[in-house]
């Protein structure tokens, strides 16, 4: 291990966390009954700009009458190049009580992006004399954030999470994708050389890259890494494969678009039942050579060290996490 250690951000459960348009109070019930982890009212690209003040209403009037229950609840604010992101947090902190968990900050570019808004949210939060502290969820969806990604994991004590906005990342590296999170079957590899007769394509995954390196500096930095939207919503088999590749990584978790994605978010991002009793079984044989005095130890012929104990207790974690929400 460093010397350094680093603080882990408050342990919520993100498995899914679910887009809901501020501009669409109908839908807030519903996702308050949901199976969700997370939801997060949007003030930002899924509202026109004349529907920016009401959608803002909205919100606030959610956050003080509906019963959200257990569901931890973030506010998409705007970003910091519009005139509306400064009042989205005057008037959610202002108005909007305590219940409130997080803002999420699309298009962070740079750590004084993070800066700013952790400025003025510290000042509402200390005249109103909030008692919970809002936490941060930052979206990395440009080039800029990207190149800052370390600098803006560890821009502020309120980051909890990193998200892959993959729909904005596309269009800021103006990458050639017409579906939000999906492959690309120009991005491939020809197997073989010319003179091979049997060679096959094979599909990549264009966003590779952009979610490993998230996910670095997410975890270097004590942060949830969160994967991002994935367009089709009736292309139920992709968002799996999309999921699972991102978990695979390291993901905690998926955004859901629509509640159709929500099960198939804590599908793929939970740990299995299989998973669960493995882990289980690993720290039962750790605590078993504890007891007799034995450094090393074995389970189904496989060697288990430091490592494969740590992941089996996150897992376990994990597990009763989930059995509490359901409760
Ligand atoms: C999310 O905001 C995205 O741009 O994908
Ligand atoms: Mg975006």
């Amino acid at each position: 291990m460093s010397f350094t250690i680093i603080d882990q951000a408050k342990p919520r459960l993100n498995r899914s966390e679910l887009a809901v348009p501020g501009s669409s109070p109908q839908l807030f019930e519903k996702a308050a009954q949901s199976a969700v982890d997370v939801i997060f009212l949007d003030l930002e690209d899924a509202v026109a700009p004349d529907q920016k003040e009401q959608a803002r209403k909205n919100v606030i009037q959610a956050l003080n009458d509906i019963d959200w229950g257990t569901k931890t609840v973030s506010v998409r604010i705007n970003g910091l190049d519009t005139h509306y992101m400064y009042k989205d947090v005057v008037d959610v902190i202002e108005q909007g009580g305590e219940r409130l968990d997080l803002f999420m900050i699309p298009k962070v570019g740079t750590a004084a992006d993070v800066y700013a808004v952790d400025m003025l949210t510290s000042q509402v939060e200390a005249a109103v004399g909030r008692r919970k502290r809002l936490g941060f969820e930052l979206i990395i969806e440009t080039a800029l954030g990207m190149a800052n990604v370390d600098a803006i994991a560890a821009a502020s004590k309120r980051n909890e999470s990193l998200h892959f906005g993959v729909a904005d990342y596309a269009a800021s590296t103006r990458a050639r994708t017409t579906m939000i999170g999906g492959p690309n079957p120009g991005y491939g590899v020809l197997t073989g050389g010319a003179d091979d007769t049997d060679r096959e394509y094979h599909w990549g995954d264009m966003w590779h890259y952009a979610v490993a390196r998230m996910v670095v500096a997410a975890r270097a930095w004590g942060l949830r890494p969160i994967d991002g939207p994935f367009g089709d919503f009736s292309d139920a088999e992709g968002y799996k494969a999309q999921a699972s590749r991102a978990a695979v990584l390291g993901c905690e978790g998926k955004w859901a678009i629509h509640p159709k994605q929500i099960d198939l978010a804590n599908e793929m991002m939970g740990p299995s039942a299989a998973d669960v009793e493995k882990a289980r079984r690993i720290l039962a044989a750790m605590e078993q050579a504890t007891k007799e005095g034995k450094g090393a130890v074995s389970l189904d012929g496989r060697l288990i060290d430091i490592a494969s104990i740590k992941q089996a207790e996150t897992l376990v974690k994990k597990a009763e996490q989930i059995a509490a929400a359901a409760a």
